[in-house]
C-alpha cells in the first residue's frame, strides 16, 4: 500500500534521513525504531512533505503521492499525527472530531463519518460533550487517533504515540492502533519505547544516522541481539 524508496529528507542543507526503502501493507503495523536523533520523526515530516530537503518515491496504492503537498495529503489517503500533541482542549470531543473533517464539504458526509468514529470508540462516544481537555493523556491520542479517521485514510502514521504515557495508556494508544489495522488501515509508527512498540507491530525496521541498518518482523527484531543490546537496555 504506502510504498517508501530512496527518501531522502532533512533541513537547510542537512540530510537527516538519507536514502531510506520502505513498506507498509494493508491490515499492518510497522515500526521505525531508533535513538534520539536517528531521524524517526524526518523520515515522518519527510513522507508527509513537511521537510525542506526531500528526495525519492513516495506511492500510495501505486499512485505517485511524492509531489502532493501536506495540505492534501489528506485527501489522497494519508494521515499524519505528530510527535506533540495536538487535541483542542477548549473544544469538545465531537468538535475535536469534526475539525479531523474540516476538509469535507459535505455537511452530511462528515456527520455519518463522525458518527461511524464515535462508534468505534465507546470511549469517546460516552464523553463526546466534555471538552478535550477533560481526557487522560492516553484517551486524547486515541481522540487524535480517531480524528484522523475522519478522512478515512489508508495509512495512519504515528509519531512515538506512547511518548509521556503511564503504561495503561500506552496499551489503550497500541490496542487502538491494532483496532485500525483490523479494519484494514496501514500503520507506520516511530518509537523509542522499542519493546511494547515491537509487541504491538507487525514488522520494524531500526535506523540508524539516517538508514535502515534491519529490518525484520517485529518478534523476529525482539529476539534480536543487536536490537535488545542497543534498544532495550539488554547487556549481553
Ligand atoms: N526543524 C529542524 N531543523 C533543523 N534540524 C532539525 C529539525 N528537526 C530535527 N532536526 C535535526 O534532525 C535530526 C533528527 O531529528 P528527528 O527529530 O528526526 O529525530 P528522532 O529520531 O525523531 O528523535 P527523537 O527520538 O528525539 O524524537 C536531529 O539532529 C535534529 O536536531
Ligand atoms: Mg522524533
Amino acid at each position: 500500500m504506502l510504498k517508501v524508496r530512496g527518501l531522502k529528507g532533512g533541513y537547510g542543507g542537512r540530510l537527516i534521513v538519507d536514502g531510506v526503502d520502505l513498506d507498509v501493507a494493508a491490515g499492518e503495523i510497522v515500526t521505525v525504531i531508533g535513538q534520539n536523533g536517528a531521524g524517526k520523526s524526518t523520515i515522518l515530516k519527510s513522507i508527509f512533505n513537511m521537510a525542506p530537503v526531500r528526495e525519492g518515491v513516495v506511492t500510495l496504492d501505486d499512485q505517485d503521492i511524492f509531489p502532493v503537498s501536506s495540505y492534501q495529503m489528506l485527501t489522497v489517503g494519508l494521515a499524519y499525527i505528530p510527535q506533540h500533541h495536538s487535541v483542542f482542549p477548549k473544544l469538545t470531543i465531537t468538535e475535536n472530531l469534526r475539525m479531523g473533517g474540516y476538509l469535507l464539504s459535505d455537511a452530511k458526509l462528515l456527520q455519518e463519518r463522525v458518527a461511524k468514529v464515535e462508534d468505534m470508540f465507546p470511549i469517546l462516544k460516552e464523553r463526546r460533550k466534555e471538552y478535550a481537555a477533560s481526557l487522560s493523556g492516553g484517551e486524547q491520542r486515541m481522540l487524535e487517533i480517531a480524528r484522523t479517521l475522519i478522512m478515512d485514510p489508508k495509512v495512519v502514521m504515528l509519531d512515538e504515540p506512547s511518548i509521556g504515557l503511564a503504561p495503561k495508556m500506552v496499551d489503550l494508544v497500541f490496542s487502538t492502533a491494532r483496532l485500525l489495522a483490523e479494519a484494514g488501515k496501514g500503520i507506520l509508527m516511530v518509537e523509542q519505547n522499542v519493546r511494547r512498540a515491537l509487541l504491538a507491530s507487525d514488522r520494524g525496521y531500526v535506523l540508524e544516522l539516517g538508514q535502515v541498518r534491519i529490518t525484520d518482523e517485529a518478534q523476529a527484531l525482539i529476539a534480536d541481539e543487536r536490537v535488545s543490546r542497543l534498544y532495550m537496555g539488554v547487556r549481553s
